[in-house]
C-alpha cells in the first residue's frame, strides 16, 4: 500500500485516473518518478494553460524568489500587485472597453463565484440565483448551490440556498426557447419562482461535457438580463485565459457580463489565485467584507503577469485559432467516422467526443487507454461520457498531432468494447 493510500484520504480524486507518481513537468510533458513520459492532454483542469514550468514565467518567479520579493502579505499593497494589476489593467481591460473593478479572492476558482453570489444578493437585495442545467462552479457551499450534478449537490444536504436552475441549450433543451422559457419565468406572477439577483453561467460549460452556447444565445441572455435588471455573472475559470481563441471566452459574443469570475489559468503557471471583475457600480463590500488570509499569492502575482505578457509577446491566442483548426479537422476527418453515434463538439483549445449514444462508459476505457499509451487526458459531461482534449496552448504540433493520435487509437480500442 502506497503512503498516499495508507495516509491520505479517500476523498483523492484525479490520482486515481492517473495512478502514478509524478515528479518533473516541461511544457507538454509530465514525468513520473521512475521516468516516464506522458503527454499532458488534461493541463491541470484548466490551471497550465502556458504549459509546465513555462520557462518564460518561471525565469521571474525565479528571480522574484532570489530577491527575497515577499511571498505572502494578505491584501496588502505590494509591487508584484501593482505590476500584475496595471499589466491587466492595460493589457485586459482596457483595450475591451472595461472599466470592471479587480477584487482578489480566497485563492481558488471555488472563492471567486462564493464572493460573486454574495455580492449579487448584496447589491439587488435579491435571495435567488438563476444556474443552469450542466453547470459546474465549484465545490463549497454557495458554489456547489449553483452547480447541477445531483451527486455532488448531495453534501448540500439542507442548504439548498435559494438557486433555481434554468435549462441550458443543449440535449433535449437544443431546440427549446430556452430564453423564452426564462421570460416566462419571470413574467409570469405565479411561476413560484422569485426574480433572481443574477443569473450565473459558463459560456462553454467545461465540466459539463464541452457544451458550447451561441453567441446569439449570449446576446440574448445579456440582453434579457438589461431588460430585467439582473445581474449577469460570467464563470471564466476554465474557459478564460485564451482557452477559448478569446482572452475571455464570451467576446465571442461581444457581450459584457457584469460579474466575471476568473481563476486556473490567470497565475499562470498553476499557482493558486482568483478574482472576481466587477462593474464598477457593484463595488459595495465594505473593507473586509469576503476577506482572506490567501488573497495575496505574491507568486502568482509575479507569474500571472508574465503570463499576460507572453500571450501578447508570443501572439498565443493566434497559435490557438491555428491549432483549434487542427484540433476541428482531426475530430471532423478521423473521430467521427469511426462511428456515426460518437458526437464532437468543441472550441478553441477544450473539446469533447461524446460516447453517450453507445455506452458512456466507453469514455473511462478510452481515457484509460490513452494513460496507459502515455498520455493524460479527463473525462467530463453527464455519467463522465465525454472524453475532453484540453491541451495546453502553448502545445508544439508535432506534441499535438501525437496526443491526437494516441486519443484516435483509444476510441477505436474502447469501440471494440461496445
Ligand atoms: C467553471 C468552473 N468554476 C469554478 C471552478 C472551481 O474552481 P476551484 O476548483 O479552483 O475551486 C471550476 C473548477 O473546475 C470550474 O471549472
Amino acid at each position: 500500500m502506497s503512503i498516499f493510500e495508507e495516509v491520505e484520504s479517500e476523498v483523492r480524486s484525479y490520482c486515481r485516473s492517473f495512478p502514478t507518481v509524478f515528479d518533473t513537468a516541461e511544457g507538454s510533458h509530465l514525468y513520473t518518478k521512475d521516468g516516464r513520459d506522458y503527454l499532458d492532454f488534461f493541463d491541470g483542469a484548466g490551471a497550465l494553460n502556458y504549459g509546465h514550468n513555462n520557462p518564460y514565467l518561471m525565469d521571474k518567479v525565479v528571480a522574484y524568489i532570489q530577491k527575497k520579493g515577499i511571498t505572502h502579505a494578505l491584501d496588502m499593497s505590494t509591487a508584484a500587485k501593482e505590476e500584475f494589476l496595471t499589466t491587466f489593467r492595460n493589457e485586459i481591460l482596457a483595450p475591451r472597453g472595461m472599466d470592471h473593478k479587480v477584487m482578489f479572492c480566497g485563492s481558488t476558482g471555488t472563492n471567486a463565484v462564493e464572493a460573486a453570489l454574495k455580492l449579487a444578493r448584496k447589491v439587488t437585495g435579491r435571495d435567488t440565483i438563476f444556474a443552469f442545467s450542466g453547470a459546474f462552479h465549484g465545490m463549497s457551499m454557495g458554489s456547489l448551490s449553483v452547480t447541477s450534478g445531483n451527486d455532488t449537490r448531495e453534501s448540500l444536504r439542507g442548504s439548498q440556498h435559494a438557486v433555481v436552475f434554468m435549462p441550458f441549450p443543449y440535449g433535449f433543451n437544443a431546440s427549446f426557447d430556452t430564453i423564452g422559457y426564462i421570460r416566462n419565468v419571470l413574467n409570469d406572477d405565479h411561476s413560484g419562482i422569485a426574480k433572481p439577483a443574477a443569473i450565473i453561467l459558463e459560456t462553454v460549460q467545461a465540466e459539463g461535457g464541452v457544451i458550447v452556447a451561441d453567441p446569439q444565445w449570449l446576446r440574448d441572455l445579456r440582453a434579457l438580463c438589461d431588460e430585467y435588471g439582473i445581474l449577469l455573472i460570467c464563470d471564466e475559470i476554465q474557459v478564460g485565459c485564451g482557452r477559448t481563441g478569446t482572452f475571455f471566452s464570451f467576446e465571442r459574443a461581444g457581450i459584457i457580463p457584469d460579474m466575471i469570475t476568473m481563476s486556473k489559468s490567470i497565475s499562470g503557471a498553476g499557482l493558486p489565485m482568483s478574482l472576481l471583475l466587477m462593474h464598477p457600480s457593484l463595488d459595495k463590500f465594505t473593507p473586509g467584507e469576503h476577506n482572506g488570509t490567501f488573497r495575496g499569492n505574491q507568486l502568482a502575482f509575479v507569474a500571472g503577469k508574465a503570463a499576460l505578457d507572453f500571450m501578447k509577446e508570443t501572439d498565443l491566442l493566434a497559435q490557438v485559432k491555428k491549432k483549434e483548426a487542427i484540433i476541428r479537422e482531426f475530430m471532423e476527418n478521423e473521430i467521427l467516422p469511426l462511428d456515426s453515434r460518437l458526437s464532437v463538439r468543441g472550441i478553441g483549445m477544450i473539446w469533447g467526443i461524446e460516447f453517450e449514444k453507445i455506452d458512456y462508459k466507453l469514455s473511462k476505457v478510452a481515457s484509460m487507454r490513452c494513460f496507459e499509451n502515455g498520455l493524460l487526458i479527463e473525462r467530463a459531461g453527464r455519467r463522465d461520457s465525454v472524453l475532453k482534449p484540453m491541451p495546453a496552448l502553448t502545445i508544439p504540433e508535432e506534441d499535438l498531432r501525437k496526443g491526437l493520435a494516441i486519443v484516435k487509437e483509444a476510441v477505436e480500442y474502447a469501440l471494440k468494447q461496445a
